[in-house]
């Protein structure tokens, strides 16, 4: 690690915080989040090359805000504050910031009005470039020693800097895409202003991860829970690159997972990786237990549970087992800011991560990959060589067909959504549309409706295709699949699925709509 450039990139409790170090590492430069109240002396030993101050939701005018580790302006390093941190820099060098009732969201054109070391040649004063703003303060006195270099309409002061030193800050956030130079001025910031080689890669987060890993573990034995997704896979075979044979993956077949999914997902990581995988068969215990229960919430919370005991039995029965390894990725994260202001600014509660249940606490977690973004998991997957199978699987929920069912489920409604899913899937594999969409799925609905089969009347489900194109999946759109192919989905399942009858195609977005239809 000490070979490379760091940057330090301290958290003021922006929920862009992990996408500020997220553009930093896309330039092939390592960085660290830690929190704003870290000590002088971790800072002094990180030794960065440069440091970033994230935003912040809270208000500098308040008398117990987060505040910059003096040390910092000690250490003659090149600093850059974004929206709070740029404040920030500015009340402790003598400025005022005030308190806007109104917040200003959104997209702002920012002028340069002078040539400086972070606007350097590419940006052309008098020239607008489309800015992201999110804050509610904003500087209204700049200290003394320093000079304002671009602003927009209602930010006199959108980017600062010191007269004599590199200390910049800006109100607007580079961090985020639709601000469209952003990654450049952070280049030009950590390539130009702080001098970093860009000499970091996916696959010296590999090496680093590996040696956390092994440094930690030691001779302990490690659990995880294997689903077959992308990224409980993707730290299975970092894991066992850094352990071996003292992790064992637990792979629970709770009744509810898709056609083949069991003998596809044992086959292609026992034959690629070697790993130790311990496949428990669930399926009645799940489906008893959902027997009669059709609340959307209840069905999660009984698959929630039912999954955490056979789990823990599985835990007892290999004994020893120290530590829990969790694919954990940076969206799943529920809180942002708790960790640096202690406040909690939730995000979104997701599914996946629940926290432990009390009596698995003396379980130690390892979350290797809890800083990475989907797309960051995938290129490390690739690096580790996990096949594009299962790279490029769409996300598929934890609780599986049990929310995809729509109602009570039941073993022969499984039975039957798998065969349809499996259609639908197979067939926008063949016509080279599964890769352009983010997710695709078909549910089955509660409901059964009157067709016509050959000359007999039929009384059968209806089933619902859908498919979405999502960034993140917390907004989805709906994909405006060919007709031909819809037609042609519906064909076969009516002809090929006993049980359904009639095919339709969900066409709303999210919002107001989820991605699943429980
Ligand atoms: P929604 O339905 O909330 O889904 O729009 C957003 C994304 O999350 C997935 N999802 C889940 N993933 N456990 C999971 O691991 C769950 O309980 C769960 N519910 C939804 C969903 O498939 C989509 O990708």
């Amino acid at each position: 690690m000490n070979n490379h450039d760091k940057i330090l990139i301290l958290d003021f409790g922006s929920q862009l915080t992990q996408l500020i170090a997220r553009r930093v590492r896309e330039l092939n430069i390592y960085s660290e989040i830690r929190p704003f109240s870290i000590s002088d002396k971790e800072i002094e030993n990180f030794n960065p090359k440069a440091i970033i101050l994230s935003g912040g939701s809270e208000s500098v005018t308040d008398f117990d805000s987060p505040k910059i580790p003096k040390v910092i302006y000690e250490l003659n390093v090149p600093i850059l504050g974004i929206c709070y941190g740029q404040q920030a820099i500015c009340k402790d060098f003598g400025g005022t910031v005030s308190s806007s009732t109104s917040r200003s969201y959104g997209a702002a054109q920012l002028e340069i009005l002078e040539k400086s070391m972070l606007f350097d040649d590419y940006w052309q004063p008098k020239n607008n470039y489309q800015v992201w703003m999110s804050h509610g303060d904003c500087v209204s006195k700049l200290p003394d020693d320093f000079k304002v270099i671009a602003k927009t309409d209602k930010a006199p002061y959108a980017a600062i800097s010191h007269k004599t030193k590199n200390i910049f800050g800006i109100q607007f956030h580079p961090e985020v895409s639709h601000t469209l130079d952003g990654i450049k001025l952070i280049d030009t910031f950590l390539t130009k202003i702080a001098n970093c080689k860009k000499d970091w890669k996916m696959g010296s987060f590999i090496d680093e991860a590996i040696n956390q890993i092994k440094n930690r573990v030691g001779k302990e034995k490690v659990a995880l829970g294997l689903s077959g997704g992308v990224d409980s896979t993707v730290v299975a075979t970092l894991l066992n690159k850094a352990i071996g044979k003292q992790l064992y993956c637990i792979f629970v077949n709770n009744g509810l997972l898709r056609h083949n999914e069991v003998e596809e997902v044992e086959k292609s990581l026992k034959d690629n990786f070697d790993l130790q995988i311990i496949t428990i068969d669930a399926q009645k215990k799940f489906l008893s237990e959902l027997k009669g229960v059709s609340d959307p919430e209840e069905k999660r919370k009984i698959i929630g549970r039912v999954f955490i005991e056979t789990f823990q039995s599985a835990i007892k029965d290999i004994g020893n087992i120290r530590y829990l390894a969790q694919g954990t990725i940076y969206p799943d994260v529920i809180e942002s800011a708790a960790t640096s202001t202690g406040k909690k600014v939730t995000i979104k509660s997701h599914h996946n991560v629940g926290g432990l249940p009390k009596d698995m606490g003396n379980l130690k977690l390892i979350e290797p990959l809890r800083l990475l973004f989907k797309d960051e998991v995938r290129k490390l997957g690739k690096e580790l060589g996990v096949p594009s199978l299962i790279l490029n699987r769409h996300p598929f929920p934890g609780p599986g067909l049990g929310i995809r069912v729509i109602g009570e489920v039941t073993e022969e409604k499984c039975d039957i959504l798998r065969k349809a899913d499996y259609i639908f899937i197979n067939t926008l594999k063949e016509n080279g549309l599964y890769d352009k969409i983010w997710q695709a799925y078909v549910a089955l609905l509660p409901v059964k409706t009157v067709g016509v089969m050959g000359d007999a009347r039929t009384y059968q489900h209806i089933c619902v295709l859908r498919a979405v194109t999502s960034v993140d999946g917390m907004t989805a759109d709906y994909v405006d699949l060919p007709h031909s192919i819809l037609g042609l989905v519906a064909r076969k399942i009516v002809n090929e699925v006993q049980g359904i009858n009639r095919v339709v195609y969900d066409i709303t977005s999210k919002p107001p709509a989820t991605i699943e239809m429980e």
